[in-house]
């Protein structure tokens, strides 16, 4: 069944529709048109029938999702449909019990490893929330996340791309007396100091104000242009916009991938004024 189509808007649209078409069948769209450009489609991170399970509760179910290299891929989806817990799954928070499925990194199979292991092989994550350090100055926090990779830019440069005056911030205390704009800005600094392999951004767009969103979705394109591969969890639709691909998550799991365009139109009809969030219907397409 179609589900996307511009007739199916209006009243009907809060009948959502999940998508469980296998990859290789017809009906499973990666937004294969666009994959060209993608480093001929090398895969990045491969997530397959991930089953996570957070303090006994089912919180990720049947999770599909693939990121290639070099790609910006953007996930869409309301609050508490598992965006942030598919983020602290891939990056290995001990928490987030996976009971099945698995998680591919260039390949391997990362899915019990510990965190640690999983940043030494270069996926990082700039949180929902940023984490202060305390005792830690701007320009020590930003020197320590280069010395991981040594491949991202100095402490000054990285500042500057996210749009901070260097010589206001680098001698600053990384504490509570930087604002959450600020701190969001500096952890973004921090990963570009890193220039990881796998980028998982937790909304970098919240607490930004409109003027200052373009150093964001800058950043971003740098990780994308230096073949690092972004997961850009959002919940604006323009910042969604800018990835080479997107998903969109309702109850725990991928309703749809595809390209943002055609996945924005899903989430407006069938997510935006949902009144079941969380509670998808659950129809399996396998013909489409
Ligand atoms: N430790 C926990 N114990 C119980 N439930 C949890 C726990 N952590 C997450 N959840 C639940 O898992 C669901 C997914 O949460 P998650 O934080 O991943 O949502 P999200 O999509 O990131 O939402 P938001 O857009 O508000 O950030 C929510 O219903 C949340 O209450
Ligand atoms: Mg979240």
């Amino acid at each position: 069944m179609e589900d996307t189509g511009p007739g199916q808007g209006g009243a009907e649209r809060l009948h959502c529709v999940v998508r469980f078409s296998e990859k290789n069948e017809p009906g499973y769209d990666y937004g294969q048109s666009d994959l060209q450009n993608l480093n001929n489609g090398t895969m990045r991170l491969q997530i397959e029938k991930l089953n996570v399970f957070v303090n006994g509760y089912h919180i990720l179910k049947d999770v599909d999702l693939v990121v290639y290299k070099g790609e910006i891929h953007s996930i869409l989806g309301a609050n508490g449909t598992g965006k942030s817990s598919l983020a602290y799954t891939i990056m290995g928070l001990e928490s987030y019990e996976v009971r099945s499925g698995r998680i591919l990194f260039e390949g391997e199979d990362i899915t019990r490893l510990p965190v640690w292991e999983r940043a030494r092989r270069g996926i990082t994550l700039a949180w929902q929330e940023p984490a202060r350090f305390e005792g830690l100055t701007v320009r020590q926090y930003l020197l320590l996340s280069r010395r991981a990779s040594k491949k991202g830019p100095p402490p000054e440069e990285a500042l500057l791309r996210v749009g901070l005056e260097p010589s206001r911030y680098l001698d600053r205390a990384l504490d509570e007396s930087l604002s959450g704009g600020e701190r969001k800005r500096i952890e973004l600094a921090s990963v570009l100091a890193m220039m990881p392999k796998l980028v998982i951004l937790d909304e970098p767009d919240s607490g930004i104000d409109a003027l200052s969103i373009n150093f964001i979705t800058d950043s971003i394109r740098l990780f994308a242009k230096l073949g690092a591969s972004v997961l850009l969890i959002t919940h604006h639709e323009e910042v969604a916009a800018m990835a080479d691909r997107s998903s969109t998550m309702c109850g725990g799991t991928v309703l749809k991938t595809g390209s943002p365009d055609e996945v924005a139109r899903f989430y407006r009809l069938h997510c935006r004024e949902c009144e079941h969030v969380n509670e998808p219907e659950e129809e399996v397409a396998r013909n489409v």
